[in-house]
């Protein structure tokens, strides 16, 4: 297999690039980067030397790119949809992990990132790529939109009560927290150690370009548009996301029909555990692997259930599932170089 990794420099390509380096096909992977041409990917990252050869970054060129079986783009949001286009118009299968071709109407991505939309044409062949609700459509795709990491966690939770009508669409309040690295590489002045140390901050409240990706996930499998709220926050540590989401039961349904829901719509799936209800949970039960974790609590005096979620951001979040999907794609076992256990402490 021949795969590229634009934007190879940044967290989640890097990422891609370790579990690509121990993916049992051994691919042979080209890395891209837009600032490291002929440069090497160990020069930044000492933890790669000889895990592979010295990994030689690369100008992105049609030349590199034509005989390739996949490209993984892990550039910023907005430089997809300059750069992709041409890379799909010559047949290459792309997994973009960047949410420009996420939202499948153009006015709705220009409202919430503020950038000009990507060609309407690659917009609406782009498959959504949440690997354990869209399998059929991945398998055959050629443009994959990555989900968010705040997206995977809270979807991944939601959509099995929705499928099965147990929770009012209208109640739906996610409150989320990430660690550091969700916001990429590079320096912004909310990441310097003295701003995100022993600090937790709020970000976006009901800004944040995730709530329709979110919402659209929602209308999909649901009966009803939903509008939800969603607050996030940058919490001090590297790794992680816990999403804390809060809705109200339908009449006459029970803990048990959540608990049931959960249970039958993933047990045949390697990556989401489901716990039984009123398990606490913590990043660190998921830091370093493609799993996401979910449970529950009900409290009879409020009617309120609130689930809990938690995912890697870099591994189910981005590049974790951006494998996922690939080994789906290229019709490989699903968990190929993804057999990663939790690291704790
Ligand atoms: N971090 C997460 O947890 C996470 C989760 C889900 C999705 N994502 C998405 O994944 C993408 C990458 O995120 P990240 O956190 O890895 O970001 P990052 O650490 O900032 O890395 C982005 C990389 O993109 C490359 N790049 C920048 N401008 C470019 C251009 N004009 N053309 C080509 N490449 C360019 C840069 O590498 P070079 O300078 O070497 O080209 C940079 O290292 C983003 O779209 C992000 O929204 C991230």
């Amino acid at each position: 297999m021949e795969i590229g990794i634009i934007g190879a420099t940044g967290y989640s390509g890097v990422e891609l690039y370790r579990l690509l380096c121990g993916h049992p096909e051994k691919p042979a992977v080209t890395l891209f980067s837009s600032s490291k041409e002929g440069q090497y990917i160990t020069d930044e990252y000492p933890q790669l030397t000889e895990i592979t050869n010295k990994g030689m970054l690369h100008k992105l060129s049609a030349d590199h790119i034509k005989k390739m079986d996949i490209v993984f783009s892990c550039a910023p949001s907005g430089v997809s949809t300059e750069i992709l286009p041409p890379l799909l118009d010559a047949g290459i299968r792309v997994i973009d992990l960047a949410g420009d071709y996420r939202l499948k109407d153009s006015v709705l991505y220009e409202k919430w990132y503020k950038k000009p939309a990507p060609p309407e044409r690659w917009l609406h062949e782009a498959v959504y790529g949440l690997s354990e609700w869209n399998k059929e459509k991945i398998q055959s795709a050629q443009l994959i939109a990555n989900p968010g990491c705040y997206p995977t966690a809270v979807s991944l939770a939601l959509l099995p009560l929705l499928k099965h009508n147990l929770i009012d669409p209208l109640t739906i309040i996610a409150d989320a927290k990430s660690g550091l690295s969700g916001a990429g590489a590079s320096l912004a002045k909310s990441a310097h150690y003295a701003q995100a140390n022993e600090n937790t901050v709020i970000y976006k409240m009901n800004q944040h370009q995730h709530i329709p990706e979110m919402e659209k996930n929602f209308a999909s499998i649901g009966k009803t548009d939903v509008t939800m709220t969603f607050s996030t926050h940058l919490v001090p540590m590297t790794r992680g996301i816990m999403a804390t989401i809060y809705s109200e039961l339908e009449p006459g349904k029970s803990p048990q029909n959540v608990l049931r829901a959960l249970q039958e719509c993933y047990e045949k799936e390697h990556f989401v555990r489901v716990h039984p209800e009123n398990t606490m949970l913590g990043t660190k039960q998921v830091y370093g692997s493609n799993y996401c974790d979910i449970s529950f609590s009900f409290d009879e005096r409020t009617g309120r259930l609130t689930l809990y979620s938690v995912i890697d951001n870099l591994l189910k979040g981005a590049a974790g599932q951006a494998l996922h999907n690939m080994n789906i794609m290229m019709d490989l076992d699903e968990t190929a170089g993804l057999q990663l256990i939790p690291q704790f402490p």
